[in-house]
């Protein structure tokens, strides 16, 4: 386990200035847009009417996606700037999405079980977690599915460190460490220990989904380096279930 706790990782990321969360559009950034979006739904399956939680919903684009396709959503993020954001522009549209404010590995009564779990670019920022993962699958009802993204830890810096060498570079995959942020520190973990800990919590994994950019998308782009998304995967999602 890493050397900070999760009450100081998101100490962190209320450190975020307004106008960086607010720079955030309806679909949060060019990469999500692009990549993760589209596949997280996908993956997610039938959401009218489903009940549905964005653990580590951050300012809350996401969330707002799924209320969007009838979802009827529970918003759990611990950090103040980013909450506030959500709870503002939930204040002006109205969605019906529930906000709790919370550390995942240390989840309060949520209510009911869930259709629906999601969990985009969250476990990579949390010191703990293993308990963070575990909360979000006992949050689900039986059957229910779990669908979660990293930056792929294969490709960190994947636009980085391309844009400075043309190529990609790795000399340090298999260990686990800090990775310092602008704001809030990421933590590298091989992708087996993220597969293997959601099986050892007795789901059945679905898909491993590795996007990469639609080559004409990238060159419409016009910014050197985007190729980099082509090439390689900035991010891996995973689906799972629990037992039916
Ligand atoms: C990279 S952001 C992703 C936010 C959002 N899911 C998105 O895709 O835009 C990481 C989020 O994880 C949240 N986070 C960090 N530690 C957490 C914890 N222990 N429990 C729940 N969320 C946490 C941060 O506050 C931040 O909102």
């Amino acid at each position: 386990m890493s050397k900070i706790s999760n009450a100081e990782a998101i100490a962190a990321w209320s450190t975020m200035p307004a106008d960086v969360v607010s720079a955030y559009d309806d679909q949060g950034d060019y990469p999500k847009r692009h990549l993760m979006n589209a596949n997280l739904l996908r993956m997610l399956g039938a959401l009218d009417g489903r009940r549905v939680l964005d653990a580590g919903s951050g300012e809350g684009y996401f969330s707002r996606l799924l209320a969007d396709r009838g979802a009827d959503v529970v918003a759990v993020e611990p950090a103040d700037a980013l909450r506030a954001r959500a709870r503002e522009i939930e204040r002006d549209r109205g969605q019906g999405i529930t906000f709790v404010q919370a550390d995942l590995a240390e989840l309060p009564d949520l209510g009911r079980p869930f259709d629906a779990v999601v969990c985009s670019m969250v476990l990579l920022a949390v010191p703990d977690w293993k308990a963070a993962m575990a909360a979000c699958v006992a949050a689900l009802k039986p059957g229910g599915r779990f669908v979660f993204s990293l930056t792929h830890p294969a490709f960190e810096d994947l636009f980085g460190i391309w844009s400075k060498y043309g190529h990609y570079r790795l000399d340090r995959y298999l260990d686990d460490y800090e990775m310092p942020g602008d704001y809030a520190p990421d933590f590298h973990r091989p992708l087996s220990a993220y597969l293997n800990q959601i099986i050892s919590l007795g789901c059945r994994i679905t898909e491993v989904c590795e996007p990469g950019l639609d080559p004409q998308v990238a060159a419409d782009s016009g910014v050197e380096g985007t190729e980099s998304y082509v090439a390689l995967p900035n991010f891996v999602i995973i689906s799972a279930e629990t037992d039916g």
